[in-house]
């Protein structure tokens, strides 16, 4: 497979959501500067492989629910960018850049940052719940709610993952403990990406959902080992956030527990895992290709 083609997908991928999120951020009226703070968090950049995501579950069969897959790329989206948000807040990480541009909180004021990342928590709520992108199919109510149960849960083991992120600053733990951070903070948001898309076209008890379920798993493992690592070996113009803050502020991560290259080998060897469980569904479907750029990633 060609850097291309993965490459020519996620733009794609990138160019919908970017749409779908300037409609659902311009359905609602925010004062200023909460507004602007709000657009500068969301709008500015990022990879959108969470989004991404979700468009290529839900195209994995002939799934009807396509606004409820629509939302729910929306409000993933929309929780990523409030956990940045207030990841980067002094009290956290302190960090001066993200995405290129300067972080909310350099931009608009700490009390303005902390405030856009807690309406956008609940704007991801609001868009789940409501009929946006709604087409001729009528979707049901209980799907929406899955997806909001989904969201939530996901929200909440984000936030424990960051606490014991903070808490192991400066310590020496073992591979389970680090692996506990890495699926909460990262790993389940990643995961209810995947889910929450795939109960808009999959019954309960298709195989197809466990299936998923271990994708997501590898794959959100995966995506913070690799952001431990490229914050290692990539430069701060790539990244659009600073390089070697992990170091130097001594947090726990893959390199500094097993090395930079056995770091590097466990990320391969939890992408073959990600691919055999997506076996199940063929050899060319859009996972295929966002996985294919997870594995090369270098920003
Ligand atoms: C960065 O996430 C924070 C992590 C959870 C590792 P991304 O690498 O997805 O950041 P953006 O959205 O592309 O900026
Ligand atoms: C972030 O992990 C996880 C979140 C829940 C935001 P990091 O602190 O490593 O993310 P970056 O490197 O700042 O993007
Ligand atoms: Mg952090
Ligand atoms: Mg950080
Ligand atoms: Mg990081």
């Amino acid at each position: 497979m060609t850097a291309s083609i993965y490459a020519a997908y996620l733009q794609s991928a990138q160019r919908q959501i970017q749409l779908d999120l300037t409609q659902a951020l311009d359905a609602f009226t925010l004062p200023e500067p909460l507004k602007s703070a709000v657009y500068h968090a969301v709008m500015l950049g990022g990879k959108r492989v969470r989004p991404a995501l979700c468009y290529a579950v839900g195209r994995l069969n002939q799934n009807k629910n396509w606004a409820a897959v629509r939302r729910a790329a929306v409000a993933v989206e929309l929780i990523h960018c409030y956990s940045l948000v207030h990841d980067d807040l002094p009290c956290m990480d302190n960090d001066l850049l993200r995405r290129g541009q300067p972080t909310c909180h350099v931009a608009f004021g700490e009390d303005t940052a902390l405030l856009a990342g807690d309406i956008l928590q609940s704007m991801a709520y609001e868009v789940l719940s409501s009929r946006l992108f709604d087409d001729m199919t009528v979707i049901e109510p209980s799907i929406m709610l899955k997806q909001m149960q989904i969201l939530a849960t996901a929200s909440s083991k984000m936030v424990s993952g960051q606490v014991l992120d903070l808490q192991s600053e400066g310590k020496k733990i073992d591979q389970v403990a680090l692996e506990k951070i890495h699926r909460n903070k990262t790993g389940a948001l990643i995961q209810a990406a995947i889910t929450m898309s795939a109960i808009t076209g999959f019954t309960a008890t298709d195989v197809a959902l466990p299936k998923l379920r271990q994708f997501g798993e590898a794959i959100g493992l995966a995506f913070q080992v690799q952001d431990d690592i490229l914050d290692i070996t990539a430069d701060t113009a790539r990244l659009g956030k600073t390089a070697g803050k992990d170091v130097q502020v001594e947090k726990s991560t893959y390199p500094a527990l097993m090395g930079l290259e056995g770091a590097k080998q466990y990320a391969n060897q939890l992408h073959d895992e990600a691919l055999e469980a997506l076996a199940h569904f063929g050899t060319e479907t859009k996972l295929h290709l966002i996985t294919e750029f997870l594995l090369t990633r270098n920003y």
